[in-house]
């Protein structure tokens, strides 16, 4: 037997490593990042605070001057707020205190590919309920999958779709379930439909959102959860000691006391996003889909989106494949990939070299 194989459990072995093509690109449109940097005097005020503080000095245990103001900016309880470095972490720990080997998780497919991963290392069954052509939740089979499942966790809105799923459907999801409900809110700031009252209304479910995405703080690696009092207890413990260290701590205060900000450049992006659906929807043989977050699909009709991906990167255009995000509908291969929204020249330069990607394209055919 190979050292690796005796030394590594079986279950990891078989896993595919998490991986990101991350070239480097004038105009990066590929991981749903804020379009804008920070302003310069916060990152500054950030900065000079990080000055006056201790770096011998550990953080503190649980990072109560983060949850306080994240707890107060949305109106929850601190004692149901739990934070670590990224809302990855913080889904980690969700699994760890609920999902072992054997454990139903269901999810929606295409979704975010770390469920199941995170699922994989517990060797737990996934069971995904499809999304419909047009990426919509079947509402119906998404209540009766999670009838039977340790966890069902669901993005809303969803990446890499942009679709959102309806709150009765979650209603019905929390009252009929043996087990615990996910809703993963990492793009809520691009949409008008939020599900924090739900924690207060349901026991066995959790809200998961992060700084990564409308805040702009990705590089910081900061997330967060809200549910009921008692289940935090329990996942808290999942989370390891001082896992926020100063750095993030100093620059969350500093981005919820400037929400405001944070709000009107969302704002921003979805104005954006709307303006570039409407320009892609103009091109021929492109389909565009309806989005609700910071970032949108796009279908062609007639040429490999591996191709279009390759010849935008010519241009200096980075997009995402959905290649990564699990099926995308009735077994035949969709022809698909994932712009997020960049800042208005960017999405220009964007769109120009799309229509010249899909007018070489109508030259060349017969
Ligand atoms: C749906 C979803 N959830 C969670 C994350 C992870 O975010 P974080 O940077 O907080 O770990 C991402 C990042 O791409 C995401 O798309």
């Amino acid at each position: 037997m190979k050292t690796i194989d005796r030394i590594v459990r079986p279950a990891y072995r078989r896993l595919e490593s998490y991986t990101v093509d991350l070239p480097t690109v004038p105009i990066k449109l590929n991981q749903n990042e804020a379009a804008d940097e920070l302003p310069d005097d916060l990152k500054r005020a950030i900065a000079s605070e990080l000055l006056t503080v201790d770096w011998r000095r550990y953080p503190q245990l649980t990072p109560v001057d983060v949850v306080e103001p994240i707890a107060s900016t949305f109106g929850l309880d601190p004692s149901g707020v739990l934070v670590s470095n990224g809302s990855n972490d913080v889904l980690r720990a969700i699994f760890d205190v609920s999902v072992g080997r054997g454990s139903r998780v269901v999810t929606l497919t295409p979704t975010f590919g770390v469920y199941r991963l995170l699922a994989e290392q517990r060797e737990a069954v996934v069971d995904c309920s499809p999304l419909d052509h047009r990426f919509r939740v079947h509402d119906r089979d998404l209540i009766e999958r999670s009838r039977q499942a340790t966890l069902t966790i669901v993005t809303s809105p969803n990446s890499p779709t942009g679709t959102r799923v309806k709150p009765e459907t979650i209603r019905e999801v929390c009252r009929q379930t043996r087990g615990l409900v996910v809703i993963d809110e990492a793009y809520v700031e691009f949409t008008d439909q939020d599900f924090l009252p739900f924690a207060r209304e349901f026991a066995n479910l959790i809200i998961t959102r992060t700084f990564s995405k409308a805040a702009g703080l990705a590089g910081l690696r900061v997330g967060w959860a809200t549910m009921a009092p008692a289940l935090a207890r329990q996942v808290q413990k999942a989370i390891l000691p001082f896992a926020l260290d100063v750095v993030s701590t100093i620059a969350v205060r500093t981005i919820l006391d400037n929400w405001a900000l944070v709000e009107s450049r969302a704002g921003d992006t979805v104005r954006e996003r709307d303006r570039l659906i409407a320009a892609v929807a103009n091109l021929p043989d492109l389909t565009v889909f309806p989005s609700e977050a910071n970032f949108f699909v796009v279908e062609s009709a007639d040429r490999n989106a591996s191709a279009i991906i390759a010849a935008l990167l010519d241009r200096g255009i980075l997009v995402r494949p959905m290649t990564s995000y699990g099926s995308t509908g009735n077994g035949t291969e969709r022809q698909l990939f994932r712009v997020s929204v960049g800042r208005r020249e960017e999405n220009d330069a964007f769109v120009a070299a799309l229509s010249e990607i899909v007018a070489d394209v109508q030259e060349v055919r017969p």
